[in-house]
């Protein structure tokens, strides 16, 4: 099958520092929340780390020289925090940031765009002890450190984006305490969301007032809500869903506000949102250029068992497997057509000038058919070929998608997962 996008359509391919980079406290790199977390026996499926990961502190040279072969024409990934700044602010570690020169340089020499995400997670430990996402000095420090790699990349990197989806960093973060830093306190991920957005429009600020050239964005994770039954408790269900995971983030930005139904929800459980005088207006003022959309699933959502009332995501979403459908090593069911549907929901709602799928992937069993590790990776192909059909569609229908980024490049540490998902273009072998 072909399928024919523009020119100018951007093909690329994503990563993020921690689950690529290895080399966790080589050359005066300081610790980040993730680097504790890993070391925290228990928190990560085979107690795995990103210790050494993909060694590509050591290989990104030979990385980029696979991306060539790819013919991508961009590279989404993130800068570790911690790398450039070991303790958040203050001292500059000239070696991390070294490897981050010659990174963007041999991209550009390679014919390949950087696409440089600030925030995939990698919190300094040394801020975190300081209160980090909890506390307002966070956002000062971020905006910081965002300025100074702006500076540093002026004319060199085009696209920029602050944060790779804030809705896990406060839920998987803060609330359920899966992730780093493993809090379990959704009063503390409810301010952090805040936080998240405040410090988003901070650093968008000073990117414009430092007139760079080139992009600024965001990426969330989103997904199509698609209600299951035709109750008022699934419809209202439906609402808390989209609300929390679609909206939360956007409407801020786009509209000014978070959303009421799930502001209601809040004060009836007793919590609070602290936001000073003047947040929503530079959250809205400060909006992005455009919106890194990460698509994997689509969420289907049922009526609470009793009636209307209590929501309970656990009890009414994806809670039943769709029969006959195909589903990833992570448990995600394949559907291409939900990439079609949220970035036309997307565009209905927000009318964003210039919208990226920032990734899109699945984690597949590799089968490797020879010594040199080919893969087998027929599935993966079919994914990926189902997924870019259904933007096309939307490209047609007049939805400015400007690229796509498979996720990942290569296999890496999927989080809480270790290494066992493997969604890489690219098939690392671990053990050389
Ligand atoms: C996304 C993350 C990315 C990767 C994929 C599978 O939520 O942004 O780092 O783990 O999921």
């Amino acid at each position: 099958m072909e399928i024919k996008f523009d020119k100018d359509f951007i093909f690329g391919a994503a990563t993020s520092s921690y689950q690529i980079e290895g080399a966790w406290d080589k050359d005066g790199k300081g610790p980040s929340i993730w680097d504790v977390f890993t070391h925290q026996k228990g928190n990560i499926r085979n107690n795995d780390t990103g210790d050494t990961a993909c060694a590509h502190y050591e290989k990104y040279r030979e990385d980029i020289g696979l991306m060539k072969e790819l013919n991508l024409k961009s590279y989404r990934f993130s800068i570790n925090w911690p790398r450039v700044f070991p303790q958040g602010r203050g001292g500059i570690n000239p070696k991390g940031l070294e490897f981050y020169d010659n990174l963007v340089d041999g991209l550009i020499a390679a014919g390949i765009e950087p696409n440089i995400t600030l925030y995939h997670w990698e919190l300094p430990q040394a801020l975190h002890n300081e209160g980090g996402w909890e506390s307002r000095e966070t956002i000062d420090d971020f905006a910081e450190y965002a300025a100074f790699m702006f500076e540093h990349f002026r004319g060199r990197v085009k696209l920029w984006s602050t944060f790779n989806e804030p809705y896990v960093v406060a839920n998987l973060g803060y609330r359920m305490g899966i992730f780093a830093p493993g809090i379990k306190d959704p009063q503390k991920a409810l301010q952090v969301s805040h936080h998240l957005n405040v410090a988003h429009a901070k650093a968008v600020a000073v990117f414009r007032k430092k007139k760079i050239q080139g992009k600024i964005g965001i990426v969330h994770c989103m997904s199509p809500v698609q209600k299951m039954d035709n109750t008022l408790s699934c419809a209202e269900n439906a609402e808390m869903v989209d609300g929390m995971f679609n909206k939360w983030f956007l409407e801020p930005s786009f509209k000014g506000s978070y959303p009421e139904r799930i502001m209601d929800v809040i004060k009836k459980e007793g919590m609070e949102l602290h936001a000073e005088k003047n947040d929503m207006e530079s959250i809205k003022e400060n909006r992005a250029d455009w919106l890194g959309i990460n698509y994997y699933f689509r969420t289907r959502v049922f009526d609470t068992p009793g009636g209307s009332g209590g929501f309970d995501w656990k009890k009414s979403v994806n809670i039943k497997p769709v029969e006959g459908a195909l589903y990833t090593e992570m448990g995600w069911e394949v559907y291409p057509e939900g990439i079609y549907e949220i970035l036309k929901d997307v565009n209905k709602n927000y009318k964003i000038p210039e919208l990226y799928i920032a990734e899109n992937g699945a984690a597949m069993k590799d089968a490797v058919i020879d010594e040199n590790g080919i893969v087998c990776d027929d599935d993966r192909l079919e994914y990926i070929m189902s997924h870019l059909e259904n933007c096309k569609k939307a490209i047609d229908e007049g939805v400015p998608l400007k690229g796509y980024y498979y996720w990942s490049l290569m296999d890496n540490f999927e989080w809480a997962h270790g290494y066992d998902p493997r969604f890489g273009i690219i098939r690392v072998d671990y053990d050389t």
